[in-house]
């Protein structure tokens, strides 16, 4: 018998690892201790204020009560435009779901698609959210893990052995949370290839971070690149990121009628629609100028490559140039093994990162928590001035390691 008044189902998950440093970092502070937070994905940059002046515009003329439950026609139209525009992809209006962020929109997917047994297949580095979320759903996460020496990229064989008759569904993430890794459109096609052998197999691609990408590489989407795999994909994507609109809560997917129908059958009995006034903003962001997009990825591109420098030049410390979203995923193995002035040892990729935050003041997340050790995430979508003082902080704590 159970002598907690908490559901099993609870057994299955952890808290975010990244909300939890976020955590430990407040409470630091509280303390009294300085502490530069590079756990947490969003950007520093605002809402564009054309967006703001649509959410203005919305309030004032009554949009401000219940909407279709899985998303405004004006802003379905707009997600519908927004395929077609940038992707090439074809997607009707029932095609088409919104829900709370690209969060909740994955996880309606999972919980309105898995039964118990079925395995989902989860490349690692993964968002944390992944394996907890095809576990709250029942499901069962396969993890396919991803190495540095193949750019932390799934490859068609890692694919292949994965396959079992239980695989309901591939999750792709790209560019990637924790790696800023991305699949050019050849890669997804041998990707595709092997899920042509398995017609059952469904994808679910999570293309967050399409817009936040560097050094001119192209995006692109499985969807596109192999059409015959249009019925079993779900394409999910969100204005938090590309936006700066991470509070605003607006996330979408195209995908199959039947799937989007259950997704919507679910969000009526939940949530029910997402914010109104933010579906008037996301309406403006889609159909809006995208000019600003430039202008802040050339910011964000200055800032991967300060921390870049600095990372490499570190003895222990080594890290691959993402391509997009706004992460770094250093290597710390030549840290494993080094001893503290207190006489500790870091032995994993946890230690090195709480000797950051004790001693550098720098709280980031160690790569266990992404699936892949030892590695830690830093995000760089923070003021300039502070990746320069955390770097500085960072080379001098890795110094008073022996
Ligand atoms: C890979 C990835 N997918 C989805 C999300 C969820 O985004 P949203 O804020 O729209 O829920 C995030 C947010 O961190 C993410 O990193």
């Amino acid at each position: 018998m159970s002598d907690t008044r908490l559901s099993k189902l609870l057994d299955a998950v952890q808290p975010s690892p990244t909300i939890a440093m976020t955590r430990l970092a407040a409470d630091l502070r509280r303390q009294g201790k300085e502490i530069i937070g590079l756990s947490q994905g969003e950007p520093d940059f605002d809402t564009p204020e054309h967006i703001q002046t649509a959410a203005f515009a919305a309030i004032a003329a009554g949009q401000t009560r219940y909407t279709d439950v899985d998303g405004t026609p004006e802003l379905k139209q707009a997600i519908v435009d927004k395929f077609k525009r940038e992707n090439g992809l074809d997607y009707a209006l029932n095609q088409i779901s919104v829900g709370t962020g690209g969060k909740q929109v994955i996880y309606n997917a999972l919980l309105a698609t898995l039964d118990a047994g079925d395995e989902v297949i989860v490349p690692a580095p993964y968002w944390v959210s992944y394996p907890d979320m095809v576990r709250l759903a029942g499901g069962t996460p396969v993890i396919a893990p991803c190495l540095e020496s193949d750019g932390f990229l799934l490859t068609p064989e890692t694919l292949r052995a994965a396959i079992t008759p239980r695989t309901k569904w591939l999750i792709l993430n790209s560019p990637s949370n924790p790696t800023g890794a991305g699949y050019s459109a050849d890669a997804l096609r041998a990707l595709a290839e092997v899920l042509l052998d398995h017609p059952r197999v469904m994808v679910l691609t999570d293309d967050m971070y399409e817009h936040l990408r560097y050094d001119g590489w192209e995006f692109a989407t499985i969807a596109a690149v192999e059409p015959r795999l249009i019925d079993r994909t779900l394409t999910v994507n969100g204005v938090s990121k590309a936006y700066s609109m991470t509070g605003w809560r607006i996330g979408y997917a195209g995908g199959p009628a039947d799937i989007i129908k259950a997704m919507a059958t679910l969000q009526s009995q939940s949530t029910s629609n997402p914010s109104s006034v933010s579906q008037a903003a996301a309406v403006s962001a889609l159909n809006g100028p995208m000019g600003f997009l430039a202008e802040r990825n050339a910011i964000f591109q200055e800032r991967r490559d300060l921390c870049l420098t600095a990372f490499n030049a570190i003895d222990g410390l080594s890290c691959v140039t993402p391509v997009g979203a706004f992460y770094l995923f250093p290597s710390c193995a030549g840290m494993i093994g080094r001893t503290r002035p207190d006489g500790k040892v870091i032995e994993t990729d946890s230690d090195f990162v709480m000797w950051l935050v004790e001693e550098a003041g720098v709280a980031a997340v160690p790569g266990s928590a992404f699936g892949l050790a030892p590695y830690f995430r830093i995000s760089f979508a923070t003021a300039t001035e502070n990746l320069e003082k955390a770097c500085a902080r960072i080379k001098a704590a890795c110094d008073k390691l022996a």
